[in-house]
Parts: structure tokens; C-alpha cells; sequence
């Protein structure tokens, strides 16, 4: 039995995810530099050298220096077993520091445990339960349904390969879980020190204590019973590849103008964005999938909003900016970024109904929190509205600050397009955008022949977001560049509006 679920334990994650350790490129070996990954954050910071990547390299960002990190970073040996055992080594020096450390790596350690008993779980129940599996009726399907090419991804090739999850032996699940770990605490370990730096602050669910939702066992039942019966639709979804397991719908009597590739059930998760159970299961569905790291990578928006802010003299709360989030989805990271400009005027949005009122939940249990931390706290106005990327409902020049995490991948270009003018139209001159989303092509060379994997898992436009100019499209919509960052799979770009081009125009006009 502990065999099976050791066997077990990451093979949900490797069903969505690259081979590990993959072959080194000749690109890769002429971008590399030595191995850093048992070197600090803080040492890669020290380091001045300059970073040339496709697209990003051509524009004028003032690069962080996770952007090198993360470049050079590879796995210290191609034996999972030793990875593992380093990592942890090293969480562990980490955690012993001092004791704002040791709550911060038991924090992160406990939930990253917490994912991984989790997929653990919903794997040996789709293994012993899932009869579709060895369905031999279940075709491949190589056309679209509903005629709106919600399958046929970019790159025009639909050959998902065969799940790791059928075929993985006890090796290739080794170096996989001998990758993702060490991956997850180098990206807590940079988390960390960008707190320590004063760039946010530590996450307030983690303030929280016994408090927090996510140590109440019945709350913790409640979401590894979703996540198990979801995990099991989803990975029945992608190992069948049937048409009709792909698209979603909005409820009949829905009439908002969804875009059509927005009726996707992305990650083949039940119901795409139009149902409260998906709204109710997703963080605990992608933290399983990165293993607790995704919040670490989310608060990489946080990096450049406070150096923005620090530019403008903006006060400790943020009071009098206006913000908004675009693609809020649940509202947890928005939370996060309350916590720290907590007198700040927040609009979340989202097409999805049903993530906002997940996102209303987050930001009632944040502001009861940050009443009971401080009774003088100002806290901003918040509110949640449902609106399109492309079609925002705000005035021109009237943010202070608009991010947006995660949403591009999922869009065609055209629609990015649209959506970086739309964030460059409503923030004010002098205002920052930030934008967030998985790396691409070249801002991790040793992941760039398998990156693509990830478009298997139901995301068609995942291959042309890979290699998207994303800097053009927000330089074309009149921002100029402001600071790049990257934490493991996800990177920001962040832009401001010019103050002077804006009142040049406004002369002209
Ligand atoms: C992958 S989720 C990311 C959610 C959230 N930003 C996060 O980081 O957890 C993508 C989100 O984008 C939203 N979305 C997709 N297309 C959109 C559009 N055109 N306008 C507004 N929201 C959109 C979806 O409803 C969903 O909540």
C-alpha cells in the first residue's frame, strides 16, 4: 500500500505535466551558466550579469534578478532520490534561521504536504475506480465540438501524447518528484527573501494561525472530497479524448456575451468557468498541480507594484489608489494584495459569476481578518464585477494600478490584444500594469521542449501564448516597460503609461 501511494503520489501532477529533467538543447548550453541551484536567491542577486531572451530581451525592463535565477536553473543531479534529499536539506537550514522562518517554511511545507497526500489520493482513486481508462471504444478525437475549435490548438497538432499516469515507472516518477520539489522550495526560498525584503508581507492566511480556513479539518475534508471527484473527471477527460468531453456552457437563461473561446472547460475541469463547484475546487485543484507554489508564484505581482509604489511615495496602505484586477478568478491572490495596500480601492473582475462570488468570500474573510489585526486599519472599498478583458467598463486614464494573472494563456492572440489596450486605455498616466503568466519560450531554456505539454491538458492557445510578443502588445497600446520577474513556471511583466505622451495627446486633442 505506502508502495502504491509513493508510486502514486505525483503521477496526477506528471499527467499534466513535461518530463522531467529533459535533454539539454544547443541553445540551452549556449544560454546557460553554471548550476545555481543550491546557490541562495540572495546570491543570484549579487550577480549583475545581463539576460538576453527571445522577445523580452528587446525591450528596455529593468530585470529582477529572479529573471537569471530562473534561467540558469536546473536540477542539481539527474537522480530524483538526491534532489529530494537536498531539498529538503535545505528547507530545513532554511526553517532554522529564526523563528519568522520557521513559521514561514512550516507554513509552506505543511501545505505543500497537504496538496501532495491529496493528488496522492485522487490518483489511487482514478486508478482503481476509473474504468474509462481501458475503454477501447474511446477514440482520440482530432475535430472540435460545438464548431468552435475549442480543441484544435494553435500549433494545429492535437497528438496528445499518452499520460506518464498509464505508463510512468517507479524512475521517471523519482526524477519528476526529484524536479518539482526542489522547484516548489527555491520558489519559497525567493517568496521569502522578498519579504524579508520588505517588498510585501507574508501571507495573511498564514497570520491567521488556527484561524485560518485552511486548518479546519472539516473545511480540509470538504476540499479533498471536491478535489478527488474532480481529479478523477479530469484525468478520465484527458486520457479519453473524446469530442464530447470538450467545451462548456453557460446556463440557459445566461444571456452575457461570453466570447466563444471562453466556453472551454480549460484543464478539462468539470464545467469549465460556469458552475460553482469549479469556482468551489480550483485553488485546491492548481495548488495540487504545483504543488503549493502557486501562491508563491501569483505574489510576483507584488515585486514590481512595490517598487512601483515606492517611486510614487505611496503611503503604507495605499490610500486614495485605485485598483483593479483583471481575471480575478477566486479572489485569493487579490486578497494577498489588499493585505498590502489595504486602504486601497479594489474592483475585482472576472467573466465568471461564480468565481466572483468565491472572490466576495475572500476578500469578507480578509477584511474580518484585518479588523481583528488592527481595529484602525483603513481598509479600502471593494467590489466585484463581472466584465470582459476586452471590454472594460472604466473611464480612460482612471487606475492607479491594473494586474492581471493567468488569463492570457487561455486567449487567443487576438483577444490579448484587445486586452492589453483595453488595461492600457483605463490606468491613469504615471500608473503600472502587471501582468502575470506561465513563462515562455526561452525564460527557462531547460524547459522549452517540454513546455508545450501543457496545451494536452485542454489549453489550445498554451503553444502561440509560448512564444506571444507580450511586451508588443502592451508597448503597441502606448506603456513602456517597467520591471520583469520570474518564480519557477510563471513570470511577470509589468508597464506604466507615460505621463507625458498621455498629456501630449490630450493637447493634440
Ligand atoms: C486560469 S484562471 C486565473 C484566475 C486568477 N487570476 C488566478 O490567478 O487564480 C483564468 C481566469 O480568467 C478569466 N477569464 C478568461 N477570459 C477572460 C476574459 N476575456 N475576460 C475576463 N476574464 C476572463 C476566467 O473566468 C478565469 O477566472
Amino acid at each position: 500500500m505506502v508502495r502504491s501511494i509513493t508510486f502514486l503520489l505525483p503521477a496526477l501532477a506528471l499527467s499534466f505535466s513535461p518530463p522531467p529533467l529533459p535533454r539539454r538543447s544547443v541553445h540551452q548550453l549556449v544560454l546557460s551558466r553554471p548550476n545555481l541551484l543550491f546557490s541562495t536567491i540572495e546570491e543570484a542577486q549579487q550577480s549583475d550579469a545581463t539576460v538576453a531572451l527571445p522577445h523580452d530581451e528587446q525591450y528596455s525592463f529593468k530585470m529582477g534578478k529572479s529573471v537569471q535565477y530562473w534561467l540558469d536553473y536546473q536540477p542539481e543531479s539527474t537522480d530524483g532520490a538526491e534532489n529530494l534529499r537536498n531539498a529538503a536539506a535545505r528547507a530545513i537550514q532554511q526553517a532554522g534561521t529564526d523563528a519568522r522562518a520557521r513559521r514561514y517554511w512550516s507554513y509552506h511545507l505543511a501545505r505543500a504536504t497537504f496538496f501532495a497526500g491529496q493528488g496522492a489520493a485522487a490518483v489511487l482513486n482514478y486508478r482503481l475506480f476509473d474504468s474509462s481508462k481501458s475503454d477501447s471504444s474511446s477514440t482520440p478525437s482530432s475535430s472540435s465540438s460545438y464548431d468552435l475549435n475549442l480543441l484544435d490548438n494553435d500549433d494545429g497538432n492535437d497528438d496528445a501524447p499518452e499520460t506518464p499516469l498509464a505508463t510512468g515507472g517507479f524512475d521517471v516518477l523519482f526524477n519528476f518528484i526529484g524536479s518539482i520539489f526542489p522547484e516548489a522550495v527555491a520558489t519559497w526560498e525567493q517568496d521569502w527573501v522578498a519579504i524579508k525584503d520588505g517588498k510585501f508581507s507574508v501571507p495573511y492566511d498564514m497570520r491567521q494561525g488556527v484561524r485560518s480556513r485552511q486548518v479546519n479539518p472539516f473545511y480540509l475534508a470538504d476540499q479533498s472530497r471536491r478535489y478527488i471527484k474532480e481529479a478523477r473527471s479530469i484525468l478520465t477527460r484527458r486520457n479519453r479524448r473524446l469530442d464530447s468531453d470538450i467545451g462548456a456552457k453557460p446556463a440557459n437563461d445566461d444571456s452575457f456575451p461570453y466570447p466563444d473561446y471562453y466556453k472551454n472547460n480549460f484543464h478539462f475541469q468539470s464545467d469549465g468557468w460556469f458552475s460553482k463547484d469549479s469556482a468551489k475546487v480550483y485553488d485546491s485543484s492548481t495548488e495540487t498541480l504545483f504543488l503549493g507554489r502557486q501562491d508563491a508564484m501569483q505574489r510576483l505581482c507584488l515585486y514590481s507594484m512595490s517598487s512601483w509604489a515606492k517611486e510614487q511615495g505611496v503611503s503604507g496602505g495605499g490610500e486614495g489608489l485605485k485598483m483593479l484586477e483583471v481575471a480575478c478568478g477566486t479572489g485569493r491572490l487579490n486578497a494577498f494584495v489588499r493585505d498590502n495596500y489595504s486602504a486601497a480601492e479594489m474592483v475585482a473582475s472576472d467573466l465568471s459569476k461564480y468565481y466572483l462570488e468565491e472572490a466576495k468570500g475572500h476578500a469578507e474573510r480578509w477584511e474580518k481578518f484585518a479588523k481583528r489585526e488592527d481595529r484602525n486599519k483603513k481598509i479600502g472599498k471593494f467590489s466585484v464585477l463581472q466584465a470582459a478583458a476586452e471590454e472594460l467598463p472604466f473611464e480612460d486614464n482612471s487606475l492607479d494600478v491594473v494586474f492581471n494573472v493567468y488569463m492570457f494563456h487561455e486567449m487567443p492572440t487576438e483577444a490579448r490584444r484587445k486586452s492589453a489596450m483595453e488595461m492600457a486605455r483605463v490606468v491613469k498616466p504615471g500608473g503600472l500594469v502587471v501582468w502575470v503568466d506561465s513563462v515562455q519560450k526561452g525564460d527557462r531554456p531547460s524547459l522549452d521542449d517540454s513546455l508545450g505539454n501543457f496545451q494536452y491538458l485542454n489549453e489550445p492557445h498554451y503553444p502561440s501564448h509560448l512564444v506571444e510578443d507580450v511586451p508588443k502588445l502592451f508597448v503597441e497600446a502606448g506603456l513602456e516597460c517597467f520591471e520583469k520577474h520570474v518564480a519557477s513556471t510563471s513570470k511577470s511583466l509589468s508597464f506604466v503609461k507615460p505621463k507625458a505622451k498621455a498629456k501630449k495627446e490630450e493637447e493634440a486633442f
